[in-house]
């Protein structure tokens, strides 16, 4: 077995995981049974760099059940599940990931899967296609485009394909419909606070939520402390996203002053630097920080270690620090996504939905790539479509359908 995986006699148990969600993913099966039936991918290599964790496995199974030659890689070093990437790799995908590598591992995984020089990539965060273009070049020889999962990645793809230094077309599958307003606003906002819970056992009601972001992700994390009874304060710099916050009934303050009156602190903006040093001197005694944003550089956890006079292990995943004034706050999965490091990542039933788009956006960009530019691209919008209606056919849920003369109502301009 060519993968290299942290113990194979994990694999049952990482099956079961793989079995609950797959009984939780009807739009994935459905587009799989065609795809197993077509051999859609047959004779194509693929390239997931992703957060290895069940419902991505079963994606990668699907689309090797589809033909493809699959090779994976984590996205992040604390979010991959050991468990699912043995059982992933006794279903004959290959599998390039430990849970806690360092950074120097996570790059090499990511050059193992490179190296076979894929006609198709899924990337996650935009590390694999920095990779490519910046790094290994040759790699690219046979590759006809891929797609892009998060918010973060999609800035970084859009940058480059504005600058013209993107080689080839990238769908942004974040950008779908079915993928952000559901996935980032209603998968993150229970994820995280599935995530916090579990690894704080600490009551949410009554308590103060500071939520840093008011994006699709940071209005679902608010929303959802709203409902476990916290008060919620929002941060934001953009000056719509913050009236909007107040509209939904929250406090919108900087984050300076915010930091003395938070218990829980969630940043999930794509930004640097949003929880400081700064803010640390005025923080709340007792605080719990955390970040569900894609990379782990939201709350600055280098400036924490350095001010910090003692830190130590206060729970799994719970770094205490006491910081020279007395206080002391808390760092949950060492400042990387709380939700998948700290947690299972979103419900199955959203991920349903924005790997349908993936695994559809893989098939677009096999069958279109002779005529897409190399650039960031939107994901069709057949393709969103056609997701989010065999979704409401799954929840059994019909609407209704515009007649002709509604439709001539609705395009003309006559009337
Ligand atoms: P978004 O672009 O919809 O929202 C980000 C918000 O943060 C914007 O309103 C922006 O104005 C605000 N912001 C930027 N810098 C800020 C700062 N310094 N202080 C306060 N607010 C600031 O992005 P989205 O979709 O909400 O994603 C946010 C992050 O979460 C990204 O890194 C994305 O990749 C990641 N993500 C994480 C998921 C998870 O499972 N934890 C799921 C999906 C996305």
């Amino acid at each position: 077995m060519e993968s290299i995986i942290r113990d194979i006699a994990l694999a049952e148990q990482g099956k079961v995981k793989i079995d609950w969600v797959r009984a939780h993913m009807p739009v994935l099966d459905e587009i799989g049974k065609r795809f197993a039936a077509e051999q859609t991918f047959r004779g194509m290599r693929m390239a997931i760099c992703i957060h290895l964790e069940a419902k991505t496995a079963r994606m990668a199974q699907l689309l090797q059940e589809a033909g493809a030659e699959v090779y994976v890689c984590g996205s992040n070093p604390l979010t991959t599940k050991d468990d699912v990437c043995a059982a992933l790799a006794a279903s004959g995908v290959t599998v390039y990931a430990t849970h806690g590598c360092d950074v120097a591992e996570l790059e090499g995984y990511m050059l193992k899967c490179l190296e076979k020089k894929p006609h198709l990539i899924i990337d996650d965060g935009g590390d694999m296609v920095q990779l490519l273009h910046e790094k290994v070049p040759e790699y690219a020889e046979n590759l006809m485009g891929g797609s892009e999962e998060t918010t973060t990645g999609v800035l970084r793809l859009v940058a480059r394909s504005k600058a013209g230094k993107l080689r080839f077309p990238m769908v942004l599958v974040n950008d779908g419909d079915c993928k952000h307003l559901f996935d980032n606003r209603y998968g993150t906002g229970q994820s995280v606070w599935d995530g916090i819970m579990r690894t704080t056992n600490i009551n949410v009601a009554g308590r103060t939520a500071v939520v840093a972001g008011y994006g699709w992700c940071g209005k679902g994390v608010a929303m959802r402390a709203k409902g476990l009874g916290a008060q919620v304060i929002v941060t934001e710099v953009d000056p719509i996203k913050a009236i909007e916050a107040i509209m939904d009934g929250f406090t919108v303050l900087p984050m300076r002053e915010a930091a003395p009156l938070g218990d829980f602190f969630i940043t999930v903006t794509g930004c640097k630097d949003v929880l400081t040093a700064e803010h640390l001197q005025g923080i709340k005694d007792g605080a719990i920080l955390c970040n569900a944003g894609h990379f782990d550089v939201e709350v600055s956890v280098k400036q924490l270690r350095e001010s910090a006079v003692k830190s130590w292990k206060a729970r799994e995943n719970i770094e205490g620090f006491l910081l020279p004034c007395g206080k002391t706050v808390y760092l949950l999965a060492e400042g990387r996504l709380v939700n998948i490091a700290a947690g299972d990542g979103h419900a199955a039933e959203i991920m349903d939905m924005s790997f349908a788009l993936q695994a559809l956006s893989a098939e677009y960009v096999l069958k279109n790539h002779k005529k897409l530019p190399p650039e960031a691209l939107p994901v069709p919008k057949e393709i969103d479509d056609y997701v989010a209606r065999v979704k409401l056919a799954s929840l059994g849920v019909a609407i209704d359908t515009l007649t002709e003369e509604q439709r001539a109502y609705l395009a003309g301009w006559e009337i």
